[in-house]
């Protein structure tokens, strides 16, 4: 019999390290905190970076939102279609989230990237720090081929964390943002763009993880 949760659920053994920053799948003690990060404000008033306006709701709505979300997408990893959402640390807070959504991962690996960061550590390089860190995850320990991301035409802060991290600008097309059609920009990512973070990206439990998707070590 398994004794350990990682052996049940090998995904919750992953461990994400750069600088400050640490990545980790989220578990449900986590949810309190990143609750209140998310309820503490991710944008502002004036900024719409979401397809629905969820981060802006009471801070009951926001926390059992996010707790639905994390439950279904870890229940959901290594099906068809899957999201890892990881909760980040900032010197042991946890101030938001760097994930990525895919489709079909061991034949197309091609895994979409989105985040947010609670307001009050904006602007100090946080974000592009954790884009990349999860990038060299995916490149070199989950064998992606490309990285997607996208951003709202009028979120120009998620689009510049996609050119300092390599992303090169591929098309755009409206999508539906609350009900109305907004500009959607794609950006695209190849393994030899990927702007490395100059600390060392620290990654165990990757194995468990492959297992899980349904790929083998890119190294073997
Ligand atoms: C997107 C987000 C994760 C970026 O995190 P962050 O820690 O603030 O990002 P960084 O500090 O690493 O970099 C932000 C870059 O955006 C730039 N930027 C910010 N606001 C900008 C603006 N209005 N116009 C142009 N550039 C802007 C900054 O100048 C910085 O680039 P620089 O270092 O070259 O100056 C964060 O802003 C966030 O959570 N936003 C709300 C949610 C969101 O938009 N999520 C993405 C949905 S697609």
């Amino acid at each position: 019999m398994p004794s350990i949760l990682e052996e049940i659920w090998p995904p919750f053994a992953l461990h994400v390290e750069v600088g400050p920053l640490t990545l980790r799948l989220m578990r449900d003690e986590d949810l309190p905190e990143l609750a209140e990060a998310a309820e503490a404000g991710i944008h502002a008033d004036s900024l719409r970076p979401f397809p629905r306006d969820w981060a802006s709701a009471d801070a009951t709505t926001v926390g059992r939102d996010l707790a639905r979300r994390c439950w279904r997408y870890r229940a959901g990893l290594g099906d068809d279609e899957w999201a890892l959402p990881l909760v980040v640390r900032h010197e042991g807070n946890i101030v938001g989230i760097q994930g990525a959504e895919a489709r079909h991962y061991p034949a197309l690996r091609t895994p979409d990237t989105f985040s947010w960061l609670t307001r009050s550590v904006h602007g100090r390089g946080i974000g592009t720090l954790m884009r990349r860190a999860l990038c060299v995850l995916f490149f070199d320990e989950l064998g992606a081929h490309q990285i997607t991301s996208g951003a709202y035409a009028d979120n120009p802060a998620s689009a510049a964390v996609s050119r300092k991290v390599g992303y090169r600008p591929n098309g755009g097309k409206l999508e539906l943002r609350d009900g109305l059609a907004a500009e959607h920009r794609r950006f695209v990512l190849d393994p030899a763009d990927l702007v490395r973070p100059e600390q060392i990206v620290a990654i165990s439990g990757a194995a468990g993880l492959r297992t899980v998707l349904g790929v083998g070590d890119p190294d073997e």
